[in-house]
């Protein structure tokens, strides 16, 4: 099967450190893969590369066989390439249910008018119930975003996620 992420000879260098070296990482659709090792092995710095928060100084990424090297974090991200960030991109102010609805809405990049047709924006909320649902948040769906436990914000999270049509979730 073809990969749905690859990586070819990546590495990047800090001055004379190299932290992640010539590592070449394939990823089939629909499988899990948990990267391991010890502290300061380049877990992070490999993620970063992944999702372009870090360019590397030799090799690439692939994603869909297509090079990810011109592309930022967010324009990966609107490919389907996303990556978790830890609750940094959820409004801890609103509710469940706005935040996700809010992701499905920069989707669909319609944005929210007083004079829209309401049978419109129901249907956004029906779509970010739906994901809420699917992260097993259902009945938390009018509870504000920072009184949510840990694992609660990172089931969030992930909704908000696979709102964008995440095809590649790093988590
Ligand atoms: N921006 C940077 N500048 C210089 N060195 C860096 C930078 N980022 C990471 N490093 C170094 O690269 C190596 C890999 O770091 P990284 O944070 O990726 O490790 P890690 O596997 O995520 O570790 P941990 O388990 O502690 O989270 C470390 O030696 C670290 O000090
Ligand atoms: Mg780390």
């Amino acid at each position: 099967m073809e990969p749905i992420i690859r990586t070819e000879n990546l590495t990047i260098r800090f001055g004379g450190h190299t932290a992640v070296s010539h590592v070449n990482f394939e990823m089939p659709p629909r499988h899990l893969k948990s990267i391991i090792g010890p502290n300061g092995a380049g877990k992070t710095t490999f993620f970063n590369l992944l999702s372009g928060e870090l360019k590397p100084t030799e090799g690439d990424v692939f994603f869909k066989g297509e090079s990810m090297a011109p592309l930022s974090a967010v324009a990966r991200t609107r490919k389907g390439l996303g990556r978790s960030f830890q609750i940094t991109n959820v409004f801890p102010n609103l509710t469940v249910l706005e935040n996700v609805r809010l992701a499905v809405q920069s989707k669909e990049k319609i944005r929210y008018q007083m004079i829209r047709h309401f049978i419109h924006y129901k249907q956004l909320i029906e779509e970010a119930e739906k994901l809420i649902a699917l992260v097993l948040l259902d009945g938390k769906e009018h509870a504000i975003a920072s009184q949510l436990s840990h694992g609660e914000k990172r089931k969030l999270e992930i909704a908000m996620l696979l709102a964008l049509d995440t095809e590649v979730l790093l988590l």
